[in-house]
């Protein structure tokens, strides 16, 4: 049985729908992420699951009951906002056993659970400090330690790394995964960072306008995208979709490969490629430029290891560069991914 439910949430603020028809289970234990670009409703949608919105339509289930009317409190979940909301005239140790102190838990088990979640965070020498005195990975690590001493069914992170620098980010990312599957907690992760939603989430669910496009584990998103939203939402540089019968063929820059790299035998899509312009990344070099005798001419690129045979490759150049078959996505007109069919270029 799935831990939470939500069957056919929808949210209506408005002229606005924030949230549009969404039907997605989180299981116990599970790392679910939710990714899509800047007001696709992901906020909405978890204020909704903790109670603190009301849904227009749809039901919310915890455990196999319908809890729409159970107040926030009693619906055994915790939420870190991304502003961590903590109190600033009060201690890190304060700040943690504050919900304990609200709901009359004894002195003896906040102080017990209080020492158990400061140290499982490496924050127990922080205790008497004031959160303006911490840091932002250190404030970070108080948010969530004061959802822990809840001992919540549920965590809702709504992009709880947002404020950190890139450097912090990558650290405090490990370690909230970590911390994750130490204590096993099912955790629904809101972010608009793709490279954060493939690197932690057991699953992800991708929304835009309101709306799931694809939920599944990382490479079933990115290697079987449901659609052109999800195709280029994902991957550096995205998906390059060219135009085919009406419709788009994609495929992945990292794919898309000089022709001399590709052996032959396989069955191959091949493409002249004018390479524009380059970049060299360390480990790798971006290609951008056109496919030679396509009608609209968009800009494609290909992503190499940097040192490849096709070392040789400049701006200006002409190349025969081709893709695998099996590594080509076909979309049907409506944008939504189509099986097979070999189509034509245009
Ligand atoms: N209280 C509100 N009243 C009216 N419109 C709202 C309200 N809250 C959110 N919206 C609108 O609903 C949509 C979804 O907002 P939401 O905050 O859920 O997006 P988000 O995916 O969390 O975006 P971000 O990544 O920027 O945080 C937006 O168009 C927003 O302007
Ligand atoms: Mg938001």
């Amino acid at each position: 049985m799935a831990l939470v439910a939500a069957n056919h949430i929808k949210k209506q603020f408005g002229d606005v729908l924030a949230v549009n028809d969404i039907s997605l289970s989180v299981h116990d234990g599970e790392f679910l992420v939710l990714l899509g670009p800047s007001g696709c409703g992901k906020t909405t949608f978890l204020r909704i699951l903790a109670g603190l919105e009301h849904q227009t339509s749809g039901d919310i289930l915890i455990g196999g009951e319908v809890v729409n009317d159970v107040p926030p409190r009693a619906r055994g979940i915790a939420m870190v906002f991304q502003s961590y909301g903590l109190y600033p005239h009060l201690t890190v140790a304060n700040n943690i056993a504050f919900p304990l102190r609200t709901q009359n838990t004894p002195r003896a088990e906040i102080a017990r659970k209080v020492e158990w979640a400061t140290r499982l965070l490496s924050i127990d020498h922080l205790l008497n400090r004031k959160p303006r005195q911490l840091s932002g990975g250190e404030r970070q690590r108080v948010a969530l330690a004061r959802a822990l001493v809840r001992e919540p069914t549920v965590f809702l992170l709504d992009e709880p790394l947002s404020n950190l620098d890139a450097k912090l980010r990558t650290s405090a990312r490990n370690e909230l995964k970590q911390f994750q599957q130490t204590v096993q907690t099912s955790t629904v992760y809101v972010t608009h960072d793709q490279v954060e939603a493939m690197g932690m989430g057991d699953r992800i669910a991708v929304i835009d306008h309101g709306r799931l496009r694809q939920i599944g584990t990382p490479t079933e998103i990115y290697d079987r995208p449901a659609d052109e939203f999800v195709a280029t939402f994902l991957g550096t540089p995205p998906m390059n979709l060219v135009e085919r019968d009406g419709g788009s063929l994609g495929f992945r820059p990292e794919h898309f490969l000089p022709r001399e790299m590709l052996k032959n035998g396989s069955a191959l899509a091949e493409m002249p490629f004018r390479v524009e312009r380059m970049e060299y990344l360390g480990s790798e070099r971006v290609l951008y430029g056109t496919i030679e005798g396509m009608k609209a001419k968009r800009v494609v690129t290909a992503k190499l290891p940097a040192h490849a045979a096709s070392d040789g490759i400049r701006a200006g150049d002409l190349h025969p560069f081709a893709v695998r078959a099996s590594e080509l996505h076909y979309f049907g007109r409506d944008g939504r991914r189509a099986e097979g069919g070999q189509g034509v270029l245009q």
